[in-house]
């Protein structure tokens, strides 16, 4: 088989549903940019998701609404160029799916062709599945995105657990089974109970991966922002912090600005 036709990256949709079937958790990630992605993937992670919460973290934005189709072709590519091991999933942003499913697949042709990613990203269940279908039929891997969906913050206004209540638990499930049934090869649980997270993760057979869904699923996903502390105003139960790099950061800036000032920096070896 020449180079041209190997698998680009080892992780692939199909390695994803055989570690749940072995039950081998699956670690996802989120990277906006190649530097980042570049280190996150020599760690060896299995999923890196090119988020929209780009829109927070990056761009300063209150929501992940403003956020444009190029604006995540932007972020993609960059990931996308930095990576060889881990599956690369583009988010779809707002506006770009929802009521259109011609609109979708042009959308998501557009992010595989500029980004070179592996699949996308949508959130909803019923009201989008004719968008799921289409994009599957082009032959491009779908994730889906259920509970606390950020997209759509403007309708119920609060970022607070979902599903709590048997209607919205009852809709979630069956949103997940739907999704499922379409093709898709995996489903991000947002901010549900976590005996949810379990029941949907039991019944289906495609991977389900959680942030703030419990542990009783195949595999967790977090903002990498977040969990390495760079934005230490968020602090959510489900987050965990695996460094401060806020801190980190402000110190060696800080340091940065004292030598400058005092003619420190740079010294004789530090000039040509
Ligand atoms: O945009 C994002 O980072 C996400 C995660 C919260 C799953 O969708």
């Amino acid at each position: 088989m020449s180079v041209a036709t190997t698998n680009r990256r080892a992780v692939t949709t199909y390695r994803l549903k055989e570690m749940k079937m072995k039950g081998e958790k699956i670690s996802m990630l989120t990277a906006y940019d190649y530097t980042m992605a570049h280190i996150l993937d020599a760690a060896g992670i299995d999923v890196i998701l090119v988020g929209d919460s780009a829109a927070n973290v990056v761009a300063g934005y209150t929501t992940t609404v403003p956020m444009t189709l190029e604006n995540m072709i932007y972020h993609g590519r960059a990931v996308a160029r930095a990576v060889n091991h881990a599956l690369v999933v583009v988010d779809m942003p707002f506006g770009t799916y929802q009521g259109n499913s011609k609109m979708a697949l042009a959308s998501a042709i557009q992010i595989m062709k500029e980004t070179e990613a592996d699949a996308v990203k949508l959130e909803g269940g019923s009201e989008i599945i004719e968008s799921v279908e289409r994009i599957l039929c082009a032959g491009i891997p779908v994730m889906g995105h259920l509970g606390l969906t950020p997209q759509s913050i403007n309708k119920y206004g609060t970022y607070s657990v979902r599903a709590k209540e048997e209607e919205e638990a009852e809709k979630l499930y069956n949103d997940a089974k739907l999704l499922e049934q379409a093709g898709c090869f995996g489903i991000v649980l947002e901010k549900i109970p976590a005996v949810l997270g379990t029941r949907v993760a039991k019944d289906l057979s495609i991977p389900i991966i959680s942030i703030g869904a419990g542990g009783g699923v195949d595999g967790q996903v977090l903002v990498s922002y977040d969990m390495l502390g760079i934005n230490n105003e968020f602090s959510p139960r489900f987050l965990r912090r695996y460094a401060n790099l806020h801190d980190i950061m402000f110190e060696a800036f800080q340091q940065y600005i004292q030598d400058v000032k005092s003619g420190d920096f740079p010294n004789e070896k530090e000039q040509y």
